[in-house]
Parts: C-alpha cells; structure tokens; sequence
C-alpha cells in the first residue's frame, strides 16, 4: 500500500520541482475507445455497474496503462457519484448521457440537500484502495471530483444541458438558492476528496466543467469562490508526501490569474489557450496541465507529433508541465493515436529538461 513510487515525475511536475522528461496522462483515459474497457463494461452490464463494483472499477482504471507508458492512474468513476449519493437517482439513459430521477430546482428541494454520509459512496474509497495495491507504486494514483458549480449544473438541469438555462437562471435569480447549494456541494466535495486522500489517492483532479459557461463575475461567485473553499478543507499531506491538487475549469483561460491563486498547486487548462502565455501570466505560482485538443487525435501521426512539438516548444524549459488533452478523450479516438501521443511527449520533451 505505501511502497515507494517508480515513478513520480507527475508529482514532480505538479510541484515543479525537476523531472527527466514531461509526465503525461489523459483525462478519461479508461474508456470506450478502447476495446478491453467495452468488454468489462459489458461484463459488468453498465457504466454505473462498473463504477460501483471496485473490482472491475479496478480492472479498467489499469487499461489504459497495460497499453500506454502513462505517468499516472485515475481513478474509474465519475463526478456524478456525490449527487447520486445525495439522494438525487443517477442514472445513464442509452446513448443520452447521465440523468437524475430527481432535480433540486425549488425552494423545498434545496432544503432537503445535505451532506452525504461517506460511507454511502464506499465503492469509492475501496475502489481507491484496490487500485493502489494494484498499482503496487508503478505511478501515482489521481483522485477527483467535480466542481461544486459542475455538480450543481447536473442537480438543477436534471442531467447534460446545452444551454444551462435553468441552473444560470437560478443563479443569476435566486442566488440565495444557488449558494445554499454550492455551500452544500463545497462539503461534500470537500468530505468525499479528503476520503479518497485517506484511501490512498496521491494527487487530485477539481472537474469544472462548466464554470466557462458563467460570466466573469458570475464564475469568481459561484464557481472559484466554492473550489477555493474546497481546496482550503484539503489533507495536502499524505504517506510523507504533498497531495497536488489540480483545478480544471473548461473555457477558463481568461481568469488564469484568479484561478492560480485559488490555493491549488496546477491549473488545467482546455486547448483555447496557447500555453507558453499561459505560463507567461501565471509565472511560478502554478504547474499547468494540458493542453492538446482531443480531436488532434484524428489527425495523422505526423500531425500529432509535430502538435506535440509545438506545446512542448511553446511552455518551454523547465518543469512545471503536465502533458494532457484539453479535454476528456472522444471515444472515437484510434488507440494507436494515443500511442503516438504518449511515445511523442517522452521523447520530444527529455531535450527541455536537460541541465
Ligand atoms: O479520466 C478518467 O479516465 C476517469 C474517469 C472519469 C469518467 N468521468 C468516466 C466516465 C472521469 C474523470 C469523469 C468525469 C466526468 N463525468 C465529468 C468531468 C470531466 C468532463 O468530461 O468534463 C463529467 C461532466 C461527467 C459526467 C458524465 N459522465 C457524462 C457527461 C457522461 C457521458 C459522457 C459520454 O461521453 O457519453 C458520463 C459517463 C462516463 N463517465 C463515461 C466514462 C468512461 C462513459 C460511460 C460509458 O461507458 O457509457
């Protein structure tokens, strides 16, 4: 359970401290574009009878690895665990994406909201347990959660939502209402990242998915203010070591400088933002996370490489990057893609972290 890590270049990079070549690792890294993640989750009958079992979640969160050198493991599970464990009902209807049974869009509904008890989202932690004695220390395991905001995106909405018509008009309405929530879900958040840490998880991933759809002001009041106050209740020791915490907001590069001083150690960043001004604006204060566009992924060999090139040339020397995509993995990426992907960012980037 404690044995000493292979390899901790993601640790490193996330503390900018020195590493031989930049680590990379893939958000939803175990999923539907690869065969042998299809086969276990037809195995298991469904996506939630996946997540829920630690035996096959345990199974697919090292897929990825058998195929791919990767810097590191995340955990297979989703942020809609904690709503679900809120009483909410999640479900995945085919082919539509994840809903709940029930929505919290009135008064009386956000008064029920409470805190979770952990034990309710125990497949979690004991998934967490599994996969590091798994992993017996081959890379650091990456705990995470979504946003306050995110979740409460999914709780309002009642599932995925184009426009965010109903959770914007609450917040921009009702705020009053709004902030109940997102106080709630800053507990929880903060509750269920903390048992993960005491499971074993090494680092942590924030998914705020949708803070980019809020306005400026908007998103410092309902999404930042409740990540930073989630981010202040953290364990950022464990087993010896500093536990890194990433915080993702999707579409977030104009608030750069507010999100680096939120308390986390890196900031990921989507592909709309070149990541040499992004290192520009947030000097030493963060490492960054990114920032390949998923679709480039289509692209042949050559491109991906040459893509490659260009982010590394364009963070430059020195550590502090985490090589991912900007956002999750389409499930209709090629595998042999990913190869190229992983192999490129080794080998291209040992000449940037030369002495
Ligand atoms: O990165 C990893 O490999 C870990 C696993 C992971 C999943 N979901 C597995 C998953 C992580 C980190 C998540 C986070 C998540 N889940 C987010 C935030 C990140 C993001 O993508 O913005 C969000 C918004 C969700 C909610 C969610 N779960 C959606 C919108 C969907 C449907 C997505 C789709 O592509 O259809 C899910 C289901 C889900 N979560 C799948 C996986 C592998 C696909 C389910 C399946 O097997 O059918």
């Amino acid at each position: 359970m404690t044995a000493p890590l292979d390899n901790d270049r993601l640790l490193r990079a996330l503390m900018r401290e020195p590493v031989d070549v930049t680590p990379i690792w893939l958000m939803r890294q175990a999923g539907r574009y690869l065969p042998e993640y299809n086969a276990t989750r037809k195995r298991a009958g469904s996506f939630l009878g996946l997540a829920k079992n630690p035996d096959f979640a345990t199974e697919v969160t090292l897929q990825p690895l058998e195929r791919f050198p990767l810097d590191a493991a995340i955990l297979f599970s989703d942020i809609l665990t904690v709503p679900d464990a809120m009483g909410l009902g999640l479900y995945f209807a085919e082919g539509e994406g994840p809903k709940f049974e029930r929505t919290v869009r009135d008064e009386a509904a956000v008064a029920r909201l409470a805190v979770p008890d952990m034990a309710s989202l125990a497949y979690v932690t004991d998934a967490v347990r599994q996969i590091r004695s798994a992993l017996a220390g081959r890379v650091p395991l990456i705990g995470f959660s979504g946003s306050p905001w995110t979740l409460a995106c999914y709780m309002v909405e009642g599932g995925g939502s184009d426009d965010h018509r109903r959770v914007k008009a609450m917040a921009y309405s009702r705020p009053d209402l709004m902030h109940r929530i997102l106080e709630v879900n800053a507990r929880a958040v903060t509750a269920y990242l903390n048992a993960q840490v005491e499971a074993g998880a090494q680092a942590l991933m924030i998914f705020d998915t949708w803070g980019g759809a809020l306005s400026s002001t908007g998103y410092r009041a309902f999404s930042l203010d409740y990540m930073a106050q989630v981010v202040d209740g953290l364990k950022r020791e464990s087993e010896g070591r500093r536990v890194p915490v990433i915080v993702f907001t999707k579409g977030g590069g104009l608030w750069l400088e507010d999100i680096a001083a939120c308390g986390c150690d890196a900031v990921g960043l989507d592909w709309t933002i070149d990541i040499g001004l992004a290192r520009a604006r947030v000097g030493e204060r963060v490492a960054l996370q990114g920032n390949l566009d998923p679709a480039m992924l289509f692209a042949s060999p050559a491109a991906i490489r040459a893509e490659v090139g260009r982010i590394l040339a364009a963070y430059g020397r020195g550590s502090g990057h985490v090589f991912n995509l900007g956002h999750g993995i389409s499930q209709f990426t090629p595998p042999e893609s990913a190869a190229v992907l992983v192999e490129a960012v080794h080998e291209q980037s040992r000449a940037y972290h030369e002495p």
